[in-house]
C-alpha cells in the first residue's frame, strides 16, 4: 500500500516537468539614474531583467531576440547544461554572437539541481544591465526544501553602476591596457538608493510582516566587485550558495563574490519599524591596490506595521579590506548531505596544479593607446593567458574537428615554481621576467567522467586579490582554502572529503588558494574563468574540453538549427 502511493507521488512529479518558456527582447532601454538620464542595453524593459523560475525537472526555453546594437550572447549561470553545451552561452566559447537584428533559442533542462542561480549577458560588460534571476524550486514546491517554508521569497539582485555607457568603459580599458574606470554607484534591484545623489525614489523597498520569516535570494551581478550585505536589526540564516543546499548558517552579515549566490532566511523579528539593507565593497588588494568604488547601495526593510516616519537603522558594515570576516563566510559554510546527492570522488584523475593572476604582456595592435615600454595588463593561469578565438567558437571546433581554433595543451603545472604569494616578484629585478605572460588558446581535454582536482593557487604579480572562479557546466565540491603558498602536505589534513561546500564559483584568498574538484560528466567545451569583469579580456580563462562518452547518452547532440555562426 505505502509502495503504491509512494510510486503514484513520484508519478505526479514526474508528470510536473514542464517547459517554461520566455522571450527575451534585448535592446535599448532609457532609465533616469543618478541625476541623469542614461540609455542602457536591457531585457524586456526591465532592470534587472525578467526573473525566470522553473522547478527542479522542467525544461526551459527562452527565445533571445537582439534588438540592441551590440553582439549578445546570455549564459545561464550554474545552469548544468547536461548534454546542451550549445545553450550554454559565452560568448565565442559555446557560440558566436547573436548579431544585431538576429535570434537564437536557449533551450536545456534544468536537472538535478535547486535553488537560485542567474542568466547574464557574456559579451563586453553588458552584464552589468543584462542579467536577471533564475530561480529553480524543488519539484512540488518550496516545501521541500530542506528547510522550514518561508513565508515569502525575494529575489536581492546586487549590481553596479556606472554613468558611461558600459561597452565603452569596457573599450577603453582595452585600448589603453588598463584597469576600466571604476563604477559610480552599486545597486540593489536594479536601484542604487538614496545614499545617492537624486536617488532617493531609486530605493528598493521589502515590506515584511512582523514575526514572518523571508527567503532572501541574493545574487551579485556586480562586475568588478565583491560585496558585504546586512540588514540592520536582523540575522540571517545561511541555507544554499550557488544553488546548493548547505548546513544552515547563521550570520549577520553575507559575504558574496561576483557570481555567486546565497540564499539567506531572515526573520523580521526586529521592533516594527524601518530598516536598511545594505551592500558594499570587499576589498582584498591591500593599500596599494587600484582605486575603487567605496560607495554603499541600499534598500529599506519596511514592516507593515511600523508607523512614523524616522530614519531607517543602518547596518554598520565591515571595513573595506576586512578579509577575517570575508574568509570566515568563504570558509565556514559546509555542504548538506542529501540522500542520492553525489558526495565527494576520492581518486583524482586529473590532478592539476593552476597558478593564476596578473601579469603584462605587449600591447597587441589594436591597443592604440597602450604604453609599449610598460606593457599591456595581463592574466593568466599557468602562465596561458586565455585569448578567445575570432572565427568560430571553440565548442563548435571541438564538434566539427576543426583544427587551428584551439589547441589542447593547457598545462597541467605552472612552467616555472617560484614563491608565488611573496610580494617581491614585484621589485627584485631579478623576478622581472616572471611577470610577463603569454598569450594562447590552450584547452585541458579530459575523459568523459574524469574527476578533476585543481589546485588553484593565487600569485602575487601586481598584487594579490581575491579572485572568483567560475567553472561552467559543472558544480564543484571546495575541499580546503589557505593563505600562502599552497603545500599538499600540509593542506591534505584540512580537507573536508566529507561535507565541503558545492559552488559554481569560489572566492580564491588573496594570495591563497583552495582545492576544487569535480567529475567532467558533460561533453563539450566548458570555461573557467575570473568572474570579475575586468579580468576576463585580460586572460583569466581556460576551458575544459570533455570528451564524449561511450553511449548516446553520453554524446553532445548536434546544435540547434538556429545556432549562430561568426
Ligand atoms: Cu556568470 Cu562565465 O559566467
Amino acid at each position: 500500500m505505502r509502495s503504491s502511493a509512494f510510486v503514484l507521488v513520484l508519478l505526479c512529479f514526474v508528470a510536473d516537468a514542464a517547459v517554461v518558456e520566455h522571450t527575451f527582447n534585448v535592446g535599448n532601454l532609457t532609465v533616469s539614474r543618478l541625476c541623469e538620464h542614461r540609455v542602457i542595453t536591457a531585457v524586456n524593459g526591465q532592470l534587472p531583467g525578467p526573473t525566470v523560475e522553473a522547478n527542479e525537472g522542467d525544461t526551459l526555453v527562452v527565445h533571445v531576440t537582439n534588438e540592441s546594437p551590440y553582439n549578445m550572447s546570455i549564459h545561464w549561470h550554474g545552469i548544468f547544461q547536461m548534454l546542451s553545451a550549445w545553450a550554454d552561452g559565452p560568448n565565442m566559447v559555446t557560440q558566436c554572437p547573436i548579431r544585431p537584428g538576429n535570434s537564437y533559442t536557449y533551450k536545456f533542462n534544468v536537472t538535478g539541481q535547486e535553488g537560485t542561480l542567474w542568466w547574464h549577458a557574456h559579451v563586453s560588460f553588458l552584464r552589468a544591465t543584462v542579467h536577471g534571476a533564475l530561480i529553480i524550486r524543488p519539484r512540488g514546491g518550496l516545501a521541500r526544501c530542506p528547510f522550514p517554508q518561508p513565508h515569502n521569497e525575494v529575489p536581492i539582485v546586487l549590481g553596479e553602476w556606472w554613468k558611461a555607457n558600459v561597452v565603452d568603459v569596457a573599450d577603453e580599458a582595452f585600448l589603453t591596457g588598463g584597469n576600466p574606470n571604476i563604477s559610480d554607484a552599486f545597486t540593489i534591484n536594479g536601484q542604487p538608493g538614496d545614499s545617492y545623489e537624486c536617488s532617493k525614489k531609486h530605493t528598493y523597498r521589502l515590506k515584511v510582516v512582523a514575526g514572518k520569516t523571508y527567503m532572501l535570494r541574493i545574487i551579485n551581478s556586480a562586475l568588478n566587485n565583491q560585496l558585504f550585505f546586512k540588514v540592520a536589526g536582523h540575522n540571517f540564516t545561511v541555507v544554499a550558495v550557488d544553488a546548493s543546499y548547505t548546513k544552515p548558517y547563521k550570520t549577520d552579515v553575507v559575504v558574496i563574490a561576483p557570481g555567486q549566490t546565497v540564499d539567506a532566511l531572515m526573520v523580521a523579528d526586529a521592533a516594527p519599524g524601518r530598516y536598511y539593507m545594505a551592500a558594499r565593497p570587499y576589498i582584498s588588494t591591500g593599500p596599494q591596490g587600484p582605486p575603487f568604488d567605496s560607495s554603499t547601495t541600499t534598500g529599506i526593510v519596511n514592516y507593515r506595521s511600523a508607523h512614523g516616519s524616522s530614519p531607517p537603522a543602518m547596518p554598520t558594515m565591515p571595513p573595506f579590506n576586512d578579509t577575517a570576516t570575508a574568509h570566515r563566510f568563504f570558509t565556514e559554510i559546509t555542504g548538506l548531505l542529501k540522500p542520492g546527492q553525489p558526495t565527494v570522488p576520492l581518486v583524482v584523475d586529473e590532478q592539476m596544479f593552476v597558478t593564476f593572476g596578473l601579469g603584462l604582456a605587449p600591447c597587441e595592435p589594436g591597443q592604440v593607446r597602450c604604453n609599449t615600454t610598460a606593457g599591456s595588463f595581463a592574466a593568466s593561469m599557468n602562465n596561458v593567458s586565455f585569448r578567445f578565438p575570432t572565427t568560430m567558437s571553440l565548442l563548435d571546433a571541438q564538434y566539427k574537428g576543426v583544427s587551428g581554433v584551439y589547441t589542447a595543451d593547457f598545462p597541467d603545472n605552472p612552467p616555472v615554481l617560484f614563491d608565488f604569494t611573496n610580494l617581491t616578484v614585484n621589485t627584485d629585478p631579478s623576478l622581472q621576467p616572471l611577470r610577463s605572460t603569454v598569450k594562447g588558446t590552450k584547452l585541458k581535454k579530459v575523459k568523459h567522467n574524469a574527476t578533476v582536482e585543481m589546485v588553484l593557487q593565487n600569485t602575487a604579480i601586481l598584487g594579490t586579490e581575491n579572485h572568483p572562479l567560475h567553472l561552467h557546466g559543472f558544480n564543484f565540491f571546495v575541499l580546503a582554502q589557505g593563505f600562502g603558498n599552497f603545500n599538499a602536505t600540509a593542506a591534505a589534513s584540512s580537507y573536508n572529503l566529507v561535507d565541503p561546500q558545492v559552488r559554481n564559483t569560489v572566492a580564491v584568498p588573496a594570495g591563497g588558494w583552495a582545492v576544487i574538484r569535480f567529475v567532467a560528466n558533460n561533453p563539450g567545451v566548458w570555461i573557467l574563468h575570473c568572474h570579475l569583469d575586468v579580468h576576463l579580456p585580460f586572460g583569466l580563462a581556460t576551458a575544459f574540453e570533455v570528451a564524449n562518452g561511450p553511449t548516446a547518452e553520453s554524446t553532445l547532440p548536434p546544435p540547434p538549427p538556429d545556432y549562430p555562426t561568426c
